[in-house]
């Protein structure tokens, strides 16, 4: 029987179309800035995005750790969500790595930061206080989508106060198919965009720093300083070719299965789970820490893998179809059923 991996978007694995994409992909020397695959990955994405240059990076972490330290020097600091993936999921490598300092703020319901606390939170010019000087926001912020009116408010408060804008765009894409718009018009409020690769896209490794050449060109020497200059870097780049050509408009079939899983759940009863919540790929469940260990041990003996750091969270991706949510909602209803 089929594993189905709800864990995350993360486990997908590279089609036939990009192993042989891979196995045929014209390679150089990338430090030399000479592989033509990954100068057509990083031309591509620029195009894409509506950016002058992009950086391809070997991780979505790297990707914002270079943002930051591109954006701000050690004594500065910058902005995100308690839950923002560049401040509680990335190692602190920020402070670590670039002597940057985190002011995390609570996310609000939507996935947004309250731009009346980000304004409050932005610390005056004055010797005691580090130098606020990058606000970073994610789109997706837990499968949730920020709205377009947001991002330009967003942008004017950081254009008055002085501050870089960056976006975890992580998963930038689903949130674009999710709107029905291009992702370059999400990227516009920005000055940097990280988009990963490696997720629902489906490649196997990758991210790409999207902005202003200048922005590039300083993440591209953070990125040789902690040791991630790549070489014949064209073998991965192609699959990410094929990532972005031909798997994006195919998100929605993952966000049309993410509702399918809700509306099962929610059908059942008793369990907190509001399909109307689900925007794109993700749908989050409440349990108690010793039913969701029950319940994951439960469903690993049905070839269903399912994790949650806080909370249940269930991820749709382009190796989990229509079927297989509905062999999902039938395990969650033999577990549930024999409470
Ligand atoms: C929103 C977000 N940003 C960044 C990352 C980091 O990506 P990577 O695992 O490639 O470092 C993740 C990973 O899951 C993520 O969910």
């Amino acid at each position: 029987m089929k594993i189905i991996d709800l864990r995350s978007d993360t486990v997908t694995r590279p089609c036939p179309a990009m192993r042989s994409a891979m196995a045929a992909a014209e390679v150089g020397d990338d430090v030399y800035g000479e592989d033509p695959t990954l100068n057509r990955l990083e031309a591509l994405a620029a195009e894409m995005l509506g950016t002058e240059a992009a950086l391809f990076v070997a991780s979505g972490t790297q990707s914002n750790l270079l943002a930051i330290m591109a954006h701000c020097g050690r004594g500065d600091e910058y902005i995100a969500g308690q839950t923002a993936h560049c401040y509680r999921f990335e190692g602190g490598g920020a402070a670590v790595l670039g002597g940057v300092q985190p002011q995390p703020l609570d996310v609000e319901l939507d996935g947004t930061l309250d731009l009346v606390r980000v304004a409050a939170a932005i610390k005056p010019r004055d010797p005691h206080f580090a130098r606020t000087r990058l606000l970073c926001l994610e789109n997706t912020q837990a499968g949730r989508v920020l709205p377009l009116g947001y991002l330009g408010r967003a942008r004017l408060l950081a254009r008055e106060r002085g501050l870089a804008l960056h976006l975890d765009g992580a998963r930038l894409f689903n949130a674009a198919v999710a709107l029905g718009v291009e992702a370059r018009e999400i990227a516009s409020h920005f000055d940097s965009v990280s988009v990963c690769l490696s997720k629902g896209l489906g490649a196997p490794v990758g991210s790409l720093l999207c902005g202003s050449g200048g922005l590039v060109a300083e993440a591209r020497r953070w990125r040789k300083v902690l040791g991630g200059g790549m070489r014949q870097a064209g073998v991965l780049a192609a699959a990410g070719i094929v990532a972005l050509t031909e798997n994006v408009e195919r998100l929605a079939e993952d966000h049309a299965n993410a509702r399918r899983l809700a509306e099962g759940l929610a059908a059942m009863g008793g369990l907190t789970v509001d399909p109307a919540a689900v925007q794109t790929n993700m749908v989050f469940l409440c349990l108690s820490p010793d039913r969701a260990e029950a319940l994951a041990t439960f469903l690993r003996e049905r070839r269903i893998l399912i994790a949650g750091r806080e909370g249940i969270r269930l991820v749709t991706h382009r190796d989990v179809t229509a079927m297989d949510i509905d062999r999902v909602v039938a395990a969650f209803g033999d577990f549930f059923g024999r409470l």
